[in-house]
């Protein structure tokens, strides 16, 4: 027996010898092709292939993931992927480039295929070794590489004309080669921070307060705060982008001044959200309480619409308005400018509005 047990050991050992010698023989004696143009060996690509794919799922599995339909997130993700990804995965109505045929493995056209978000977020953060898939992270903040995952979530839906808009609507990549020296351009960073994280924006949210004094006040339950709110812009909406997306932004505002309430429901999604003043309520809270306040409000005031702006993207889009209201509270005339933004999705062959954010404040000269 243990002889059987020796003998066993010893043709093990020698096999694995064997092996070691003939793999220490194949790779110094240059066999191998490690040419980017010829391809690897069916074997020798799936397990490579297979460690790919265990290696970023090991990885990406607990990465937690943000809104990717927040617009502004989307946005800022076009601006990315035009200025560094389209050489190697191209854009919509683009066959090839220069570079990418001589590329293997080839990097896929991002255009017409959809990577799972974490995955997405996980190799654009670290790269791919061994590929020519870049480690982005080691100049991008995550914040920079989710706007990416959410462009690339929303990319595939796109036609050439729609992505080019959505290009040309984007903040500019500060990585951007524009031809002069680092420091010489804008301060754009911040700007976008604040579009997607609410930043710093003091001034609207003072005069917010005002605004409630005018009447359109608020009682003091308790709502989840969601920080400061930076003013809402006009960044990136143009009139009738979306005309269908402002037909319903157009139907809400109507259902409001005409105090219908299941109209204004039914506009909204089950799952939307109302900001106003840096506070954020469900639907079901709106419902139960502001809105009430909201219809008795807008009963007794005028509205003048000033302008109107859209965005799309795909089967989400989103509505920007600026309004004055008119009136008189405890006997006070009052006029307000009123500036909203609506985020809408596509739901079967309609738009049903999942966000709204409102801000108000005193026009410079009340009456
Ligand atoms: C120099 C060429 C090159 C550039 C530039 C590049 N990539 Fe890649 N990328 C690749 C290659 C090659 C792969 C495939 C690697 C692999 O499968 O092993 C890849 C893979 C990916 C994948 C995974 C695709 C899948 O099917 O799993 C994503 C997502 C991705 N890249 C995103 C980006 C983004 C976003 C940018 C721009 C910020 C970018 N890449 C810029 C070459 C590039």
């Amino acid at each position: 027996m243990k002889q059987h047990v020796k003998h066993y050991s010893i043709a093990v050992v020698a096999l694995l010898a064997i092996l070691i010698a003939g793999g220490a023989v194949f790779i110094y004696s240059g066999i191998y092709n490690i040419g980017a143009d010829d391809h690897h060996t069916r074997p020798v690509f799936a397990i490579l292939q297979t460690l790919r794919e265990r290696s970023i799922h090991a990885r990406s599995e607990d990465i937690q993931v943000p809104n990717l339909k927040d617009p502004q997130l989307i946005l800022k993700g076009a601006g990315q992927y035009a200025a560094m990804c389209t050489d190697c995965h191209l854009k919509p109505g683009m066959s090839d480039s220069e570079i990418r045929p001589g590329l293997y493995p080839q990097p896929p056209n991002l255009s017409q295929v959809r990577v799972d978000p974490k995955d997405a977020f996980w190799i654009i953060k670290h790269g791919i070794k061994m590929s020519a898939m870049p480690a982005w992270g080691t100049s991008h903040d995550d914040d920079t590489i989710w706007s990416m995952v959410a462009f690339l979530q929303q990319l595939p839906d796109m036609t050439p004309q729609q992505y080019k808009d959505m290009v040309a609507k984007a903040p500019p990549d500060e990585d951007m080669d524009m031809g002069d020296e680092a420091g010489g351009h804008h301060s754009h960073g911040g700007d976008e921070a604040e579009g997607h994280h609410q930043g710093e924006g003091g001034s609207m949210d003072a005069m917010d307060e005002h605004a409630a004094g005018a009447g359109h006040s608020h009682g003091d339950e308790p709502q989840a705060a969601s920080g400061p709110e930076a003013p809402l812009s006009r960044d990136g909406l143009t009139p009738k982008a979306a005309p269908d997306a402002e037909e319903v932004a157009q139907a809400f505002h109507g259902a409001l001044e005409h105090g219908d309430r299941t109209v204004v429901l039914g506009l909204l999604a089950p799952e939307a959200t109302l900001s106003e003043g840096g506070q954020t309520q469900s639907r079901a809270a709106y419902a139960a309480g502001h809105l009430s306040e909201d219809l008795a409000f807008m009963k007794s005031a005028k509205v003048v619409p000033l302008w109107m702006g859209s965005m799309p993207m795909g089967d989400t889009a989103m509505v920007g308005s600026e309004s004055r209201i008119t009136g008189t509270h405890n006997g006070k005339p009052f006029a307000l400018r009123s500036r909203e933004r609506l985020t809408l999705k596509k739901v079967g062959a309609a738009w049903k509005i999942t966000a709204v954010q409102w801000q108000s404040a005193p026009e410079a000269s009340t009456p």
